[in-house]
């Protein structure tokens, strides 16, 4: 039986508003690459060709553009529509008929792991196992769903968010089911926010007897819900960052650490860039500018005169001000630029729903 994949990009990403206004948080880019990219090839690392593809409401047509047929990842992508987001349980239910009898990893798509999932389908293939989930160590157990484990290494509770925790092993975003788990699903009720939990839905394993194995993951783990784990995560792979200049840099640019440039972008003299930080494609880089450390600049970008650190900027954009930005995540088509107006004096702003600006 070949093992399939189900990648998750339902949800409403209330969290990342306005990001999520105009499209969904999975292609919101770390290191110039959407979250839902990265999990789509770590499927395909371990060896997982036919991948399930989870819409939510927000943003189908996105991320259908963005996968197409999956060729071009090497898999082979089916689309399958969840509708309201009533829970990464329903959306395992909504996808049924796709998985049919096969063994199959739920990837959330906006978790990334910085070891992928390999290790997870090598515990599943060491045998007799019903569903196999993955943990990792937290100093801060109570904002995620945590699991109890025996004194013989055995599972036996999951309790999501819990006052007082009883281990400090939090639930990863990456499953690996049999069938027994549809009928799991079929078993729960909605939980108090009125969703159909995953967690339940395993707990009813265990508690049916099935063989629920765990797995603690080596390297980092994030789940980018909120915009200071996408600033984080952006850090962690830039920290990986293998620098690769395909642009121009001019004479009198200066280039410090590792610094990835895109095609067609140009570095101006007299800018300065320090890595780590990755420039996108069709990029301009203005002389008096200073990017980095520890920033992404999305392609047909142009920057003049800003000081821009630790921050992602999605791209399109023009940013030309005499200002530090920091900590930032800039949306698409964006302009931030200087005026020269005097009067009235301050801060001149048109910002969307949901915004949060620190002046
Ligand atoms: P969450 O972060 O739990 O939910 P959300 O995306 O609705 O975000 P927010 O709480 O900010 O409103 O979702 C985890 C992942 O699972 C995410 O990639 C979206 C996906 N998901 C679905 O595909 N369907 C669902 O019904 C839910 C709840 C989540």
């Amino acid at each position: 039986m070949a093992m399939k994949g189900l990648l998750l990009s339902g949800g409403s990403g209330t969290r990342l508003r306005p990001l999520t206004h105009s499209g969904p948080k999975q292609l919101i880019p770390v290191a110039n690459k959407p979250v839902l990219i990265y999990a789509l090839e770590d499927l395909r690392k371990a060896g997982i060709t036919e991948v399930g593809v989870i819409l939510g409401l927000n943003g189908r047509e996105q991320v259908m553009d963005r996968i197409g047929d999956g060729s071009a990842y090497g898999v082979n992508v089916s689309y399958i529509d969840q509708g309201a987001p009533l829970g990464i349980a329903h959306a395992v239910a909504c996808a049924e008929d796709f998985l049919a009898d096969d063994p199959f990893v739920v990837y959330l798509g906006d978790n990334i792991l910085r070891y992928g999932i390999a290790p997870l389908v090598a515990e599943y293939n060491k045998g007799q196992c019903d569903a196999v989930i993955a943990l990792q160590r937290v100093s801060d157990p109570e904002r995620y769903g945590v699991a109890e484990v025996d004194e013989r290494g055995r599972l036996i509770k999951l309790v999501e968010k819990p006052k007082k925790p009883k281990s400090d092993l939090a639930l990863v975003g990456v499953y690996l089911f049999t069938t027994p788990i549809f009928n799991a699903i079929r078993q729960i009720e909605p939980s108090r926010r009125n969703e159909l939990e995953i967690t339940d839905a395993i707990q009813r394993l265990i508690d049916t007897r099935y063989f629920v194995k765990h797995h603690v993951i080596q390297g980092w783990w994030k789940d980018t819900g909120m915009p200071e784990d996408i600033l984080e995560v952006n850090r962690l792979l830039l920290d990986d960052l293998v620098p690769l200049v395909q642009g121009t840099v001019e004479e009198g640019a200066i280039l410090k650490g590792r610094v990835s440039i895109g095609k067609e972008s140009v570095l101006k003299h007299g800018c300065t860039v320090f890595g780590p930080t990755i420039i996108g494609e069709n990029c301009t880089i203005d002389a008096g500018t200073y990017i980095g450390p520890y920033t992404s600049i999305g392609d047909n970008t142009h920057v003049s005169e800003a000081h821009i650190e630790d921050s992602i900027v999605i791209g399109e954009s023009v940013i030309t001000c005499r200002e530090t930005i920091v900590e930032s995540l800039i949306g698409d088509k964006t302009q931030i630029r200087s005026t020269d107006q005097k009067l009235p004096k301050g801060h001149r702003l048109i910002v969307g729903s949901g915004s949060s600006i620190d002046l």
